[in-house]
């Protein structure tokens, strides 16, 4: 079952991976790569042939060494096959030690790597260096981080000598499953940027491991898929000594005739493509701009033509921001093998730093699951026998992936019957869900719940793991990373859903998830001696137009507001402009709109912002046609609701067009966007942000956000109104930085990976979640301020980082039961760099265990103004 869970969850792909992150053991010391998956070029005797080249480890005759002395000009490998695309960031190397008779090691040694098992290329550093420096001894380990990172199935190390040597080693290999499936693409040769006054700026592709040919790059990858970020100005990367550009490929709009760039992207196997996220450079000063609009074939299978019908997609031009960012293009879920887009110029120059997809796969094997290990580091020693002279020549068995049309065939009908397999598995995994996470929390007895919750002894073991006996000579890690809780492995940590579901009543999936407890909406009225006390109030939960549920608020409080007529005025829709499409969920889609007469129409003391002669800009948010009649009724009562709130921090809506269809409500439009795309735009203000002219915000910026959030919220609770999505992504900045609150659902793909999904269910944002509303589906304001210390520590951390990120979602709601046992096991976020401690104490605050002692927002609102002086 869990297995059948892990191939599902593998089969979904989120791509834009970060190589600070992907730093996964990939199962040398663990055993996890198998020894028929180790081969090498050949081997001194039966006793050093390769797999004993494993990492730490001091079986056979304790490395691997390859026959007889090594000559400058030999070239001897020892070969991996990670049996699926892997994003490799780093290599470890060790001697062989054999408990100190060991006395050979590899001082130096090149990697040789291949996707397909045929084509093998040489791995270069960024200079184009092939040498990496190796061992010194028989024992420490030498980790060497990959820049550029290699995406690849087969690895070879190649020992590499000045002189006559013996050789040995163990390694180990770390990163992680390479998800977006890419296996080449090709785009035009990048150019050189010159301009006066400007130094030299190469936009080549200087990784591209392909061909050039006619001026095109052919059959591999490069910059666009090591997971380097391009800066917003394209200087010189200093920490690499690297030239101008270097992050970027780029092309100039009058060198390419058609006015767009075509590439093509080739992937393992047929996939559903959800979305492609382009980061993209915005230097409109110098020329550079996002492209104007791009349009994707798709080619189903390896040998079938393009498909006629491309998805085309239109981007926002912006010549207000110069940072880079990225583009998300909405795929459809098409399905191919291939794709080929054609990025059409916005301005003279266009360069892209990372391109990744994602999409969904039918399931295949999982990779290996990386797991926790220790640092590389001397294990105990082994007494070595005598090496003997007897060579063995191993062959390499490459497995490449099969082609052709009965390979095809058998892999469609695996497919179906894994799609099969995995439909059975989602029907059974989904009852087993909702009873966990539904049903049972709303029957279950206090005392239930405290003996079933306290009976489940898992535990998530964060702590670094221990470090086994070291010789007193540290090893010369080049970065010590694996003692860093940052890399550790979570799924090597243990998870496992708190027991609640075996004391449900037996019940059907259907009702919602979350039962808004709002009679609690006080903090202190919460727990009754600190037991959860659940009951059951009739609550209307509000489905956003975006397949959100926007604010819960007690059924009587719905009542006396929909009791009234809407007393938002009608506006009449043809006088709203369609400029571009801001965001779509499951049930409609959020436009940015000019609205004719807009002004004249609301009447003086309209709440909007100085338009100083411009057209008036809302934001529309429209249902969908044939949205089900539920959506419908939901949308209506959400714009009651809306029209009602009335306080500067939360979105106010404008008008309305609900005499006919599509229904639309219109709100005010923030042009900085959210607040989690604004700061992970940002870096924190300095002087070196102000002398290169970077987008910064100051500490006391972050400060005034904080407030105005907790000010907007201290009015929502006033009214008992709950959230329940309180995060920076639903928080919207206007042009002097104003933050009003919003709720924009749970499906806006760009977030998507901040909701865990019940399947065909509720999507729930769980790291916002207080550990009641994951545990007993308890939503009150008290669980607003846990999300609201989340979101604090969101704005401290500039977005750069998802809470909990090492987490899985299941251990996310492990977790929870931690905070429930409450036995000192629970995981906090950490202090933010950024943080000041007397606000992050404010934070821990927020996430007690007792809401009763969690503050409530008027004492957050008093406790954080005075630190903002804005305010
Ligand atoms: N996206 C969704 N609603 C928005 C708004 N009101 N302003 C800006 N962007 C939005």
């Amino acid at each position: 079952m869990l297995l059948f869970l892990l191939l599902v969850l593998n089969s979904k792909t989120n791509a834009q991976i970060d190589p600070a992150l992907c730093r996964y053991p990939l199962g040398m010391e663990d055993g996890r790569i198998k020894n028929d998956d180790i081969t090498a070029s050949s081997q001194w005797y039966d006793t050093t042939g390769p797999q004993y080249g494993r990492l730490n480890r001091e079986e056979g005759d304790g490395a691997w060494c390859p026959a007889g002395q090594l000559q400058p000009s030999d070239v001897q490998y020892l070969q991996l096959d990670l049996r699926h695309l892997t994003f490799v960031t780093v290599v470890a190397t060790q001697g062989r030690y054999a408990r100190s008779s060991g006395n050979e090691f590899a001082r130096k040694y090149r990697l040789d790597y291949s996707r397909d098992g045929h084509r093998w290329i040489s791995w270069r550093n960024r200079s184009g260096n092939e040498i990496i420096v190796g061992n010194v001894n028989t024992y420490a380990s030498v980790v060497k981080d990959l820049h550029p990172p290699i995406i690849t199935r087969f690895l070879r190390l190649i020992p590499v000598t000045d002189a006559v040597h013996t050789v040995c080693m163990r390694v180990e290999v770390f990163g992680c499953p390479w998800q977006d499936g890419l296996t080449a693409y090709s785009a035009p040769e990048g150019q050189t940027m010159m301009a006066p006054g400007y130094p030299i700026t190469s936009l080549n592709d200087s990784t591209y491991d392909g061909v050039l040919e006619r001026r095109r790059l052919l059959g591999g990858l490069g910059q666009m898929t090591d997971g380097v970020i391009g800066q917003d100005d394209f200087v010189p990367m200093l920490q690499y000594q690297l030239w101008p550009g270097y992050d970027y490929v780029g092309w100039r709009n009058d060198s390419l005739g058609p006015g767009y760039v075509e590439m093509e992207f080739q992937f393992d196997r047929q996939r559903n493509f959800t979305s492609m996220k382009v980061h993209s450079n915005n230097m409109f000063s110098r020329g550079v701009k996002v492209f104007s609009s791009v349009s994707c074939a798709f080619k189903p299978h390896l040998i079938s033509e393009w498909e006629t019908e491309p998805v085309e997609f239109s981007t926002v031009l912006d010549d207000r921001n110069p940072s880079a960012r990225y583009v998300t293009v909405p795929l459809e879920r098409r399905s191919g093998t291939a794709l080929r887009c054609r990025f059409f110029f916005a301005d003279t120059w266009m360069m892209f730093s990372e391109i990744s997809f994602q999409s969904a796969t039918n399931p295949v094997p999982t990779p290996r699951p990386p797991v926790m290990t220790s640092p590389p580091s001397v294990t105990e020693s082994q007494a070595l026998t005598t090496l003997k002279t007897d060579v063995t020549m191993t062959t390499p068995k490459p497995q490449p992936p099969e082609e052709g049309g009965t390979s095809v065939l058998i892999g469609c009908l695996v497919t179906i019957i894994l799609l099969l397999v995995v439909i059975i598995f989602l029907i059974l995994w989904c009852q087993y869900v909702c009873k966990v996470l539904e049903k049972a929390p709303r029957r279950i007895l206090e005392e239930e719940v405290t003996v079933r919750l306290s009976s489940c002894s898992d535990t998530i073991v964060l702590q670094t793991p221990p470090v086994p006996p070291r010789m007193s000579l540290d090893p010369p890690y080049e970065r010590v990373f694996l003692l860093d809780p940052q890399y550790q492995d979570p799924a090597a940590l243990r998870v496992k859903l708190p027991e609640l579901s075996q004391s449900a009543e037996a019940s059907e999936c259907g009702g919602g998830y979350a039962e808004p407890d709002v009679t609690q909406c006080t903090p202190h009225q919460g727990f009754q001696n600190s037991v959860p006390h659940y009951a059951e109030t009739d609550i209307v939960n509000l489905q956003g137009v975006t397949g959100s549920n926007m604010y819960a608020v007690p059924a009587v409080t719905v009542d006396s507001l929909t009791r009234k007529d809407i007393s938002v005025a009608e506006f009449p829709r043809e006088h709203l402009i369609f400029r571009e499409k801001l965001g779509e969920g499951q049930f409609g889609e959020v436009h940015l709109c000019e609205a004719e007469g807009l002004a004249e129409f609301l009447g003086e003391g309209a709440p909007l912002p100085e338009q100083d002669g411009r057209a008036v800009l809302v934001a529309v948010k429209q249902l969908r046609a044939d949205a089900t009649s539920n959506a419908r009724n939901d949308f209506l009562k959400e714009i009651k609701i809306m029209s009602r709130l009335n306080d500067p921090n939360i979105i106010r809506l404008l008008c309305v067009c609900v005499h006919s269809d599509p229904l639309c409500m219109v709100t005010e439009y923030m042009e900085n966007g959210d607040l989690n795309m604004f700061l992970s735009q940002r870096e924190i203000e300095s002087t070196l942000t102000h002398a290169n002219n970077i987008p910064s915000v100051s500490m006391a910026d972050l400060l005034h956000m904080a407030v105005q959030i907790a000010s907007g919220m201290k009015y929502l609770a006033s009214l008992n109104f709950v959230h329940r999505d309180l995060a920076t992504r639903n928080c919207l900045l206007d042009r002097q930085l104003t933050i009003k609150i919003s709720d924009f659902g749970m499906s806006r793909n760009l977030y998507s990976s901040d909701y865990y999904r019940i399947q065909g269910r509720a999507v729930l944002p769980i790291r916002w979640m207080a550990w009641e509303s994951i545990l007993l589906g308890k939503f009150t304001t008290a669980s607003d301020v846990w999300a609201f210390g989340v979101t604090l520590w969101e704005i401290f951390t500039l977005c750069r980082e998802q809470p909990y990120s090492l987490l899985t979602d299941e251990q996310v709601i492990e977790n929870s039961g931690e905070f429930f046992r409450n036995q000192g096991r629970q995981i906090y976020l950490s202090l933010p760099p950024l943080c000041p401690s007397s606000l992050f104490e404010l934070m821990m605050r927020c996430w007690s265990r007792d809401i009763r002692d969690r503050p409530s927002f008027s004492s957050l609102y008093q406790a954080l103004r005075p630190h903002a002086h804005h305010s």
